[in-house]
């Protein structure tokens, strides 16, 4: 795909690695539609980036409303070619002290936003005449489970899921579905999580240009799933 003049959709745009999608997808002269609910930092951010980027103030977690906005955003006029479902967040801790608010929440946004905006930006993918392209930002955990993170872990998983499937279900209809599983990146989701970030982590700007890669393939080639790491993770006296 050439990304120039492409309409990109990215949820979670306001910090961390959506805020890095977006300025990698403008630089490429795209233009993006940046979901998330802080409104003062999607301005902070359209002030960097300039009119192309189009700041949607969208609780993903509400179906009506993200329903709403995609049906007075876009139409067969005017075609959505990339969508990057990336807001998430994690809520770590041992099972017996996990909330149930915590846990739906990850479930909520994890998965059920994630649901809810693909469904309806789906059949505008089919109408639109162009190759598209869905990536779903899961994580390392949603390839292995490990202890504290069961939630996220779960959540996680079940996009891997969801990726393969519509992957397989979307392929001859041009729409290209690719699944991201990174490790830990220099963001704000460990202090949202309740966790500590540690001095090895990734550059959210390195992840945003392995996805720019993956949005570059010629059309009939697809990297479906992609794993990144630092490469020399955590060191053991932080452990
Ligand atoms: N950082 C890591 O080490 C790491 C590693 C692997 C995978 N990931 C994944 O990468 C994705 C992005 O995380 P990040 O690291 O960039 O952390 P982050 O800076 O905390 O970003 C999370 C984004 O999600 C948005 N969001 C949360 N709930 C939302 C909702 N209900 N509706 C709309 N937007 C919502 C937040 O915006 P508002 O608060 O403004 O709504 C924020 O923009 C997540 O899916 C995370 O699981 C992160």
């Amino acid at each position: 795909m050439n990304i120039s003049q492409k309409n990109a959709i990215i949820t979670g745009a306001s910090s961390g690695i959506g805020a890095a999608f977006s300025s990698a997808i403008i630089e490429k002269g795209g233009t993006v539609y940046g979901i998330a609910r802080r409104e003062e930092r999607l301005n902070e951010l359209k002030k960097k980036l300039g009119d192309r980027f189009i700041p949607v103030v969208l609780d993903i977690t509400d179906q009506q409303k993200v329903e709403q906005w995609a049906d007075v955003t876009f139409s067969e006029q005017h075609f959505p070619d990339i969508l990057i479902n990336n807001a998430g967040l994690g809520k770590f801790g041992l099972i017996e002290e996990l909330s149930s608010d915590d846990w739906h929440n990850m479930i909520n946004v994890n998965l059920n936003g994630v649901f809810y905006l693909t469904r309806k930006i789906v059949p505008l993918m089919k109408a639109n005449p162009s190759h598209t392209h869905i990536v779903n930002i899961a994580s390392v955990a949603g390839l292995m489970g490990n202890p504290k993170i069961s939630g996220y872990n779960a959540t996680k998983f079940g996009l891997r899921g969801f990726s393969e499937a519509l992957f397989k279900e979307l392929r001859f209809e041009g729409i290209k579905v690719s699944c991201v599983f990174p490790g830990s990146i220099a963001t704000e989701f460990f202090e949202r999580a309740g966790s500590s970030t540690h001095s090895h982590m990734m550059r959210p700007e390195d992840v945003a240009s392995t996805v720019i890669h993956l949005l570059e393939t010629p059309d009939n080639f697809l990297i479906d799933e992609i794993t990144m790491r630092p490469l020399n993770p955590k060191p053991p006296e932080e452990a």
